[in-house]
Formats: structure tokens, sequence, C-alpha cells
């Protein structure tokens, strides 16, 4: 048996009301489609088939290789999409997954017990269906007195008898291949002239065939999108569910509501996250960490015994047993070495702290390379651009800056050497020296006892 997926996004999504073809929105950080890609994960014998129209090359753009693409250029219904996956398709598989692009809360496991239940059936379809009080517009399940699948009623379409009835389709289907491009060609046209996939099921009932279908015990899984409603709905789910994995895999979070996390995110066991905290994109947070509260991380590697309060962290790193907050901002290329400390109102971007280093308190720091166990005093600030570009600074390892000291880049400070506070530094300082004043001038050589 050889399983291909067909994932139908051609809509256009009208009632987005979005420029972003609909299947792209965000949801936990990722577009809808990614999540429909993550259901059929591991369940397919090839890469995916999208098919798409409205917004094909955006979608394609965004998605890449790792799926292959069917072009429905007028959307004439979803029996109609399928379909057009035919060429691609043809011969190279035999039992066909088919999903839908705005469904992304649909499970891979409920799509590992579709084909389970497809497999051990002898009808030609299988489908899945969801029983509850809300419609949300879905197709009823219609069904005979026996209990048996007779067809899918759509809601325009409904009697109010049927309108009563509390069995939905989901819209995750699995088919025998040969028998559904054949099918497929048979549906009738509707009174808009669309081809709803959903007549394949009556068509097979007609041809003899008890058609199965496996009842999600979990409602929230259908949740489709076609309004930012339902986004933000579907948002709910998703972070309850994110935030329930990372709880079940050793992490404390002090309150799920209130904390927001992305589906691509790492966090080690036995940290703590506390409310008001959103970590983002591709971050990787260690162990025995505590992040948190009001704090966002976007795409940072952040690692064991780190603690961050109130700081807004970017594409950034911090090593092990940092200290950071309230109130930091850590820019793109931000580095920590171990142990670092910043205290209130720290900034740094694209720049190296070396272990140890600390900074307490008002301090901006960019484009600069700092040593080890190095203290920055209040107030102290990377002087790095000259309105025209952006000069480097250095500082060597355990050097004192006092507080309000301005480096004005490009600078270089020596290795052990101390600034007075309130200095102005235009020029390299040596090793081991001692500089003071508006521009700071070399005081004296420093010995070991000075220090
Ligand atoms: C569909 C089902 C309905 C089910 C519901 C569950 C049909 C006819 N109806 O209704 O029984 O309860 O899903 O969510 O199948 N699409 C295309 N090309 C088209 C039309 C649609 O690619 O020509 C894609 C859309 O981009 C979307 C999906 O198919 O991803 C569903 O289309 P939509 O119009 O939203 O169907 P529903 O009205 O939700
Ligand atoms: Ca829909």
């Amino acid at each position: 048996m050889t399983i291909a997926s067909i994932i139908l996004a051609a809509g256009e999504g009208t009632r987005m009301r979005s420029k972003l073809p609909k299947v792209l929105h965000p949801l936990g950080g990722k577009p809808l489609i990614w999540h429909a890609l993550q259901a059929v994960k591991g369940l397919v014998d090839r890469a995916p088939v999208l098919v798409v129209g409205h917004g094909a090359d955006q979608v394609r753009a965004t998605v890449g290789d790792i799926a292959e693409y069917a072009l429905q250029a007028e959307q004439l219904g979803t029996g109609h999409a399928v379909l057009m996956a035919q060429p691609l398709l043809q011969s190279k598989a035999d039992t066909l997954l088919v999903t839908f692009g705005d469904m992304p809360l649909l499970r891979n496991e409920s799509l590992r017990q579709l084909i389970d239940l497809h497999r051990s059936s002898k009808s030609p379809v299988t489908m899945t269906s969801i029983i509850g009080d809300e419609a949300r517009g879905f197709g009823r399940v219609m069904r005979d007195d026996q209990g048996n699948v007779v067809g899918i009623v759509e809601q325009a379409d409904a009697t109010p008898e049927q309108l009563a009835i509390r069995e939905y389709n989901v819209s995750a289907y699995c088919f025998d291949a040969a028998w559904l491009w054949t099918t497929l060609t048979r549906i009738p046209a509707s009174p808009k002239g669309e081809y709803y996939l959903t007549d394949v099921v009556s068509l097979a009932v007609s041809e003899g065939f008890r058609v199965a279908s496996l009842v999600l015990d979990d409602p929230e899984e259908a949740i489709g999108l076609n309004t930012r409603v339902h986004l933000a709905e579907a948002e709910k789910v998703l972070q309850k569910r994110i935030n329930e994995g990372w709880m079940l895999a050793g992490v404390t979070i002090i309150d799920p509501e209130r904390t927001y996390i992305e589906a691509g995110v790492h966090i080690g066991r036995d940290t703590v996250i506390l409310p008001n905290t959103y970590l983002r994109d591709d971050t990787v947070i260690g162990e025995d960490c505590q992040i948190g509260p009001d704090t966002t991380v976007i795409n940072s590697m952040v690692g064991n015994h780190v603690h961050v309060l109130a700081s807004v962290l970017e594409h950034a790193e911090v090593r092990d047993h940092v200290t950071m907050g309230p109130y930091c901002h850590l820019r793109k290329g931000a580095v920590l070495d171990e142990g670092v400390h910043l205290g209130n109102f720290g900034e740094v971007k694209a720049s190296y702290l070396g272990p140890g280093t600390r900074m307490g308190h008002f301090s901006y720091i960019g484009d600069a390379k700092i040593g080890k166990n190095v203290n920055i005093g209040a107030g102290t600030i990377t002087c790095n651009f000259d309105g025209e570009v952006k000069n480097p600074t250095e500082i060597g390892d355990e050097v004192f800056i006092g507080s309000d000291t301005m480096l004005v880049a490009p600078v270089k400070i020596g290795a052990r050497s101390i600034t007075g506070a309130g200095s102005v530094v235009t020029h390299d300082v040596p090793e081991d020296t001692l500089v003071i004043g508006v521009p700071a001038r070399i005081i004296r050589k420093l010995e070991r006892s000075d220090k």
C-alpha cells in the first residue's frame, strides 16, 4: 500500500479579509499550512501534494520543496480541487489521505487512526466526524435507521431536520485512489456549479459500500478557520495543548492562560515559566531556568540555570548561569557568556560579553567584544555610531569601566585597565592603565596592588 497526501489550500479565504493567503496566517507562530503538513508527517510515502490557487506563488515560496504543488486555477469546489492532484499521483499511490489546509488542529494520531480504519474497512472511502453542539457551518453526516452513513449534506443545502443533526463532517478522508479518480468525475455540479468532495460518500453508498466514519473524541480538532475570530479560538486551543505538553514534559508553567509558547520552541526540564511570558520562533531554553514574568524571547538560545526577569531577548544567545533584568533588551547578535549579570535597563546589540562580566545599571553596549570578569559601571555607553557607520569597541579581561564612561568607537581598552567616572574615551587605552577625563587622558600605569 502506497499512501499519498493531498492538502487542499486553493480557496481565497475571503472572510479573513486579508492580503495574506489564508493558509499562511500564523498560528502558534507557524503558518496554518505548516500545521496541516505536521498532521500528515510520517504517515505518507511521498511529499504531500498541496492544491494551490489563490496566492499560489506565496504559498509555494513559504512552504518550499517539502511539498509538491497542483494548481487549481479556478475554485470549482473541494471535489474539483482533489482532481487537480491526479496528474501528479495517478499510478503513484493506491491510497490517498485528503485533508484541508485550514484545519490546523487535526492531530497526526487521528489521521493514523483514520488510515488504520480504512485498511480494515472494505469501503473505498473512510471519513471522519465529530459529535457536538457547535455546527460552525459544517456538513451534516446523514445515517439510516441502522446507523450506517448514507451521505453528507452541506449546511447551505440542508433541510430543517438535517440541520438538527449533531454529527458533523470534519473533512479528513482516506480513499482508494483508483476508485476516487473515477468517482470524482461522476460528482454532479451543485446549484452554484461547484463539485463537492462530500458527494463521493453517497456515491460509494449507492455502489453498495458501507462507509466507516472515525468519530473524533475531541471536537476541537475540527476547528477550521474561516475568520479571524476562529483564528483566535484555534490559538487558544493550540496554546493549551502546547503548554500542557511542556508541563507533562517537566516544565513548570505558573499560569498557562497567560503564557504563550510557539510551536517551534524547546524547553528543558525543571525550568519555570512565569506569567505573561512569550517564547517565540525557534527559541531554545535550557534546564533549571526561571523565565519571566513579563518576558519575550524571540528566536534565541538560552542555556541552563538562567534567570530572566521582565526582559526582551531577540536573536540572542545566553549561556549558563546568566542573570538578567528587570528591563533588559538583548538585540540581534548579543552573546552573554557564562555567569554574565545584567541589571536594570541594559541593552546589548551585536556584542559578546565574556564569562563573569557584570553590567548592573543603565548601559548600552553595541558592536563590542568584551572580555571576562569586566565591570561595566552604571550608565556606560558604547558610542558606536558616528553618523555614518557602526564602529567596534574592544574591552580586555578584568577591565573596570567607571560609571558614566563614554566609549567613542572605534576604541580598545587593554586588559585590567580602569576608566574614571564620567570619562569620554576617544583613544585606545593600553593594558594596566588608568584613564580619566574628557577626553580621557592616561593618569598612570597600574600595579597589582591598585586593584
Ligand atoms: C467543507 C466541507 C464540509 C465540512 C467542512 C469542514 C465540502 C463541500 N464541504 O466545507 O462538509 O464540514 O469543510 O471544515 O467539502 N478549497 C479548494 N478549492 C476549492 C474549494 C475549496 O482548494 O475549489 C479548499 C479551501 O482552500 C479550504 C478547503 O478546501 O482549505 C475547504 O473549503 P471551504 O470552502 O472552507 O469548505 P467548507 O465550507 O468549510
Ligand atoms: Ca472551511
